[in-house]
């Protein structure tokens, strides 16, 4: 051993090892993600994620209130709407489920972010994530009809108030077909947080009960990406960076860290992680037992997130990491 070198000299005290830590997760990086349903004072606990809940949008207003107060700069919302059809009616109405908690929460905290997430599946009949052929039951969802759904929700949530459009369908050319109509609505400040690089995963499972989402036939594998492939999401990146993303999101995030490091390398946009709902589901699942530390476990998988590239992090924890942190 040579005696100059000793690592260990600098993690002697707690003091020194603050001074040296390269990664610090705070409050601001992190967006609380919420379930909005129709109703009033409905909080549904949804059972494979203790302490998440489906909210009525009298009940979100006063849960973004509460991550208001804690200092998260950000929610996204989520919506489950009253009724599915093969159009996805729900998703681009003005009356929508999303569009009434977006502007009950705007109206409510103006300083609040609050970020739409652009999909269809939660209003699809048969829950892909866009337009199926009359009578198809493979679930092979056209591209170009869905970009017009997809181009008419976005509108539609930010003239409600969204001050993020997150698309996530994974569907080619949305960021392109989102940006046009925003554009052309006269929404050119709305940013574009794109779900670049999300894959088919297990992991999801449990946001399928909170978001009724889940497909009734097939998968989602035709259109998200095969979890075996990095350098094809090195394409999706270039091509939403090219249609004029604003915002990159890897998907799930724990599983991913590679491709959250190399989003990083590759672009200079800032990058969103979701540590998703099988994510914090084993992590619940384990403390409720008493397994592990879940405040450690916690804290260790957001910051090893954010050293992997993250700026900012998608998460179920978000208010108890804030708590953590006060
Ligand atoms: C679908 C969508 C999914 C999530 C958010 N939007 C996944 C899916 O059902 O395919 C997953 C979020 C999570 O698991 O926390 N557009
Ligand atoms: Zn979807």
């Amino acid at each position: 051993m040579f005696p100059q070198h000793r690592p260990r000299r600098l993690r002697t005290h707690p003091q020194l090892r603050r001074m040296v830590r390269e990664t610090v997760l705070n409050t601001s990086d992190l967006i609380y993600p919420l379930f909005a349903v129709p109703g009033e004072g409905i909080a549904n606990e949804v059972k494979s994620m203790p302490g998440v809940f489906q909210l009525s949008v009298d009940k979100i207003v006063a849960e973004a209130k509460e991550v208001y107060e804690l200092g998260i700069p950000a929610i996204i919302l989520f919506g489950i709407p009253e009724e599915k059809d093969p159009e996805a009616t729900g998703a681009w109405h003005d009356c929508g489920i999303v569009q009434k908690a977006a502007s009950a929460v705007k109206e409510a905290l103006p300083d609040l972010i609050v970020i739409a997430d652009t999909c269809l599946c939660e209003y699809t009949s048969h829950g892909h994530c866009g337009y199926l052929q009359v009578g198809d039951l493979t679930g092979r969802v056209l591209n170009d009809p869905t970009l017009e759904l997809l181009k008419k929700t976005a509108v539609s949530q930010a003239r409600a108030g969204a001050d993020i459009i997150a698309p996530s369908g994974m569907m080619d050319g949305f960021v392109q077909a989102i940006r046009t109509a925003l554009d052309e609505a006269g929404f050119q400040d709305t940013p574009i947080l794109s779900y670049a690089a999300k894959y088919a995963s297990a992991y999801y499972g449990p946001f399928r009960d909170a978001a009724e989402s889940a497909p009734q036939f097939g998968d989602r594998r035709t259109y998200q990406m095969d979890p075996a492939n990095a350098r094809e999401a090195l394409k999706e990146i270039e091509l939403d960076v090219a249609e004029g993303a604003d915002m990159l999101m890897v998907k799930p995030a724990l599983a991913y860290m590679d491709i959250i490091w190399r989003v990083k390398q590759a672009s200079n946009l800032p990058v969103a992680a979701y540590n998703v709902s099988g994510e914090y589901s084993m992590v619940k699942a384990a403390a409720l037992n008493g397994w592990i530390d879940e405040q450690r476990v916690v804290m260790e998988t957001l910051t090893s997130l954010k050293r992997a590239g993250a700026d900012m992090i998608l998460t179920y924890h978000a208010k108890d990491v804030a708590r953590w942190l006060q």
